[in-house]
């Protein structure tokens, strides 16, 4: 970090008698080469710039806070004083895409006071590492900043308004949540978007924008202003406040990440570095593994979730899905409406459901027992339908019910237009919340904190934005926050082929998602149906690897696997936890290709995918042991396939590989690749 001496004296400022001593600072990543700039404008509203490789890659970008009773941290500041520090630490988690993970940083704090009007004073944290920066206002206790409402926070990410920059993004702040398909545009189409949003300069550098660690705050989306300006929308709550919370506090961080090709981007750990260490202990209990469920049916239309001659959560029906998991190595099974409050319009009556109480045809205790007996757990399900005044009183005592039943992971649901989540206020006043606001935030962390104490995890569907709080709080499995694949089932439309493409670039650098991969029978209406997974039996099989999730669906009918032998070996042998991952090749939205380390074992994993075009891959195997020899089993498109037409023409091959191979591959159209390298002893 070195001091520049600034180039503009603000007359202003002189005038009104403050010492020009305010001088921008600047912090380096460890190579060098990104630099974050941290300044003060003419008007004393604290700014930052960024370059990377001695070119500007975000201009001057605005900071600040405003509140509703307090005046602003947006104008009228001078840097007052700024210190900075290095740090070089690896660490471990307890199960992820990789055991090991460096954080290597340098650390701009920059303190800032008022240098006009009532005194007010703020800090700046800058954390600057070889793949991106992060940083977050810390804001002191203060005469007359108590407690505090924020009305605005003024952050901007800022890019050049160049029409070659393309854009990777979903609306933010509408009613489907998270789960739209991604746009690929221009900047200039942008009104708000959610984050992760991955933008591709001309100069052919990959950003992403986003935040890590939201705790007691609201999540933002970006509200493109003036062209390549981009502000930070805090999601308000439903009485217009954006954050009630008091000094001191830290808001989250906001993230860059900065890469010079797409496929660097996915091997960023920035996420998770700017997060919390656990603060759970010993977390052995938290269990990756794969898991079968009675689920896929229902989305299909042939099981209901609501009782009747078709309910899909019978004791019997449950205990074929128990053999079939037990048979093939499953460890999990899930079972969704099993409790009472399915019948009649649950999605707009969430007030119905009962954690702890199943319908008639369900012997919960006996299937859980049943499953225990087959080395099997069930996984639990609450589907609130946003109703969080109905779940939260009911929260403990249905927690209290699954782990007395040793069930170690459930599944929770939000289902609800965005905006719709329920709650009910001190004075019993029914009030609507947004998905990612703050009530809903320290939502997710009551739960979390209350299923660790059970030693449960949790997969939330329809959840709130990952911003890397799996590293704080491990049992946090995996979440949905995307278009998955139930899309396939009943959206229209469904999932087209380059939205796998588009997911590790984007949604995928937030953390895990429960994509729920692994259906096999592809074109369940009929190869020209309305809905079908628009992808070779390959490329469903590179899911498993590219879509990185501690837990991993085999989401298919049971009866249906038998159907597809190979693929489903492939399913029952890839792993869900990893030593290592390695992206090797990629362009957002064309394809990809990962290879992973099994973790605790020598074996690795390749995944490579592509959109509707098909394409040739040279994947060079140097990420193997170059002491060691392979036997790489590898999963292919056969030479006719096409996601139209030939979805399983599928060739499975053994070849003897080293360190020193590398392996052409032809992906079809919506094709794709899966591979494991079985290490020889
Ligand atoms: C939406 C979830 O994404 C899906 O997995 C679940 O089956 C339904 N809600 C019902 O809870
Ligand atoms: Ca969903």
């Amino acid at each position: 970090m070195r001091f520049v001496p600034r180039c503009v004296l603000p007359l202003l400022a002189v005038l009104a008698g403050v010492v020009p001593s305010a001088r921008a600072a600047e912090v380096r990543s460890p190579d060098g080469r990104i630099v974050v700039a941290v300044d003060v404008d003419e008007r004393g509203i604290p700014e930052y710039s960024v370059s990377y490789r001695g070119e500007t890659i975000m201009p001057a970008g605005k900071l600040g806070l405003r509140f509703q009773s307090q005046p602003a941290f947006d104008g009228d500041f001078r840097i007052s004083g700024t210190s900075s520090s290095s740090h070089d630490e690896t660490w471990e988690q307890p199960w992820g895409e990789r055991r090991f993970v460096r954080d290597q940083h340098n650390e701009l704090l920059v303190n800032y006071e008022s240098a006009a009007g009532p005194a007010r004073h703020f800090s700046l944290r800058v954390r600057v590492f070889d793949d991106g920066f992060g940083f977050r206002y810390e804001v002191p206790e203060q005469p007359g900043y108590g407690a505090v409402n924020i009305t605005d926070e003024v952050t901007e990410f800022r890019v050049a308004d160049d029409p070659k920059t393309t854009a990777w993004w979903i609306p933010g702040r509408r009613w489907n949540r998270y789960e739209y398909l991604y746009n690929t545009t221009p900047l200039a189409d942008i009104q708000m978007a959610h984050t992760p949003m991955t933008l591709r300069l001309a100069n052919g550098v990959h950003l992403s924008f986003h935040e890590a660690a939201l705790v007691d705050y609201a999540a933002y989306v970006l509200d493109q202003r003036r062209a390549g300006i981009f502000r930070t929308s805090l999601t308000p709550w439903s009485d217009g406040i954006r954050v009630k919370t008091h000094t001191p506090f830290k808001t989250p961080w906001r993230t860059v990440q900065v890469a010079p090709t797409a496929a660097a981007l996915l091997n960023s750990s920035l996420i998770l570095n700017l997060n919390e260490p656990n603060v759970l202990g010993d977390v052995s209990w938290v269990e990756p593994g794969k898991y079968v469920g009675i689920w896929w049916a229902m989305h299909l239309g042939q099981a209901t979730w609501e009782s009747g001659p078709k309910h899909g959560a019978t004791t019997a029906e449950t205990k074929r899905y128990i053999d079939f998991a037990g048979a093939n190595g499953f460890k999990g099974v899930l079972v969704e409406g099993w409790n009472v409050g399915w019948d009649g319009d649950w999605f707009n009556n969430g007030k119905q459901f009962r954690f702890t109480e199943p319908h008639p045809d369900f012997d919960l205790k006996a299937v859980a027992d049943y499953a225990l007996g087959k080395g099997v757990r069930l996984i639990g399900h609450h589907e609130t339908a946003a109703d969080l005044g109905n779940y939260e009183p009911q929260m403990q005592a249905a927690l209290d019910l699954y782990e007395s039943l040793g069930v170690r992971q459930v599944k929770t649901g939000y289902v609800a237009d965005a905006g719709d989540i329920r709650r009910i206020d001190e004075n019993g006043v029914e009030l609507h919340e947004w998905h990612d606001g703050q009530y809903t935030v320290a939502h997710h962390i009551r739960l979390l904190k209350e299923a660790a104490r059970r030693k449960i995890s949790i997969i939330a569907h329809e959840p709130v934005k990952d911003t890397g709080l799996r590293r704080t709080y491990p049992n946090w499995l995996s979440r949905e926050g995307a278009r998955g694949q139930e899309y396939n089932a009943w959206g229209s439309p469904v999932n087209p082929p380059e939205h796998t493409a588009i997911l590790p670039f984007t949604r995928m650098l937030a953390g895990p998602m429960d994509y729920t991969p692994g259906i096999v029978d592809l074109t369940f209406e009929g190869p020209d149906g309305k809905h079908r997974v628009k992808n070779t039996l390959a490329k469903e099989l590179s899911l498993y690897v590219v879509l990185y999730s501690p837990v991993q669906m085999a989401a298919d009918l049971p009866g249906n696997y038998p159907k597809h032998p190979q693929a489903f070996r492939f399913i029952k042998e890839v792993p869900t936890d990893w030593d290592d991952s390695r992206a090797i090749a990629g362009e957002v939205g064309d394809y990809v290709a990962i290879a992973r380390k099994q973790r605790g074992a020598d074996d690795w994993y390749v995944g490579a995918l592509t959109d509707e075009r098909s394409r040739k891959l040279a994947l060079r195997l140097d990420f193997l042991d170059p002491q060691s020899r392979y036997v790489a089993e590898i999963y292919r498109d056969g030479a006719k396939a096409d996601w139209r037409t030939r979805p399983y023409d599928m060739v499975v091959e053994e070849r003897p590989v080293t360190a020193a191979d590398t392996l052409e591959l032809r992906l079809a159209a919506s094709g794709g690749a899966a591979i494991r390298f079985r290490r020889m002893h």
